[in-house]
């Protein structure tokens, strides 16, 4: 099999001066995803590497760069999947970890699903992952918008990655700070399986960005995963469900899909939405339509 990774770095209404920031930082994630599937690696190692990437890159709004709730603190979600045994790991609410991604994979490594705020912290402390300072998180861009109490009118939202590795298994991973000025306690789509993501090996993988509360009504991921079990192609899947998205609930979103058979998919129905991927041993990023 030939491996194949696609990323996004949010679907959303990325201002013009963060356009050359989200590509590079796609760019990258996909780089070392792929040079990491190449080297034979699995697809969770391709998808934890990508996302930790991006969760360091604080053009992103997950890990440091994240938008900040209504109490001007930095609350987080991610997830984890893998396609073979349909293992999954979350985490809600989460404060104070560089990588969150890191604390969803290693949650569904154990017998939980989902674990939130403190248990999470808990929980994370007792597999040695190490906390940051809290103000590390913040960025002077989400303190100044938080301070001006306005909404962050240019930024994307949420990362995620898909990967196929050489030896036909898919994971996928999401990371986010969630919605500018969120209430606190107020979780999306991130963390919840069949909404923001879903990945089976014997049908494909699909990580979503955009409003979590419309995403979640529709459980957007589920849809996509039920066109790719009857074979339709990962970008009619995609634009499919985004269309039904806006047509039941007035959702604006994006989506990213990759099959069993390696072919990707995106589309979103925001401003834009940065993604990157392979083509063979090429990487191919974009942050617009088309
Ligand atoms: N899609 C990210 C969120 O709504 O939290």
């Amino acid at each position: 099999m030939q491996p194949r990774i696609i990323v996004h770095g949010g679907a959303g209404a990325i201002a013009d001066a963060l356009v050359k920031g989200h590509l590079q930082g796609c760019r990258e994630a996909a780089e070392e995803g792929l040079r990491l599937l190449w080297e034979g690696a699995p697809a969770e190692e391709a998808v934890e590497r990508a996302i930790c990437l991006l969760e360091d890159d604080e053009v992103f709004d997950a890990g440091r760069g994240s938008f900040l709730n209504m109490d001007g603190v930095v609350e987080m979600d991610a997830a984890f999947m893998e396609g073979a045994s349909l293992l999954v790991g979350a985490v809600a609410g989460v404060r104070k970890f560089a990588h969150p991604i890191s604390l969803a994979r290693l949650v569904m490594e154990s017998e939980h699903v989902l674990l939130v705020g403190e248990g999470a912290t808990r929980f994370a402390l007792s597999h040695g992952l190490r906390q940051c300072p809290a103000e590390w998180l913040i960025v002077p861009r989400e303190r100044e918008a938080w301070e001006r109490q306005r909404r962050a009118q240019g930024v994307g939202d949420t990362v995620g990655a898909v990967a196929l590795d050489e030896r036909g298994h898919l994971a996928v991973g999401l990371s986010t700070g969630g919605r500018p000025f969120k209430f606190p306690g107020r979780v999306g789509d991130v963390p919840c399986v069949g909404a923001g993501f879903y990945v089976d090996d014997g049908a494909g993988g699909v990580a979503a960005s955009g409003e979590g509360e419309a995403i979640l009504r529709v459980a957007l991921a589920r849809r996509v995963m039920e066109q790719l079990e009857r074979g339709i192609h990962p970008q009619e899947a995609a634009s499919w469900a985004i269309g039904l998205l806006y047509q039941r609930v007035g959702g604006h979103a994006g989506l990213i899909v990759l099959d069993r058979q390696g072919r990707v998919g995106c589309a979103f129905n925001t401003r834009r939405m940065s993604r990157a991927w392979n083509e063979g041993k090429e990487i191919i990023a974009c942050i617009e339509r088309g």
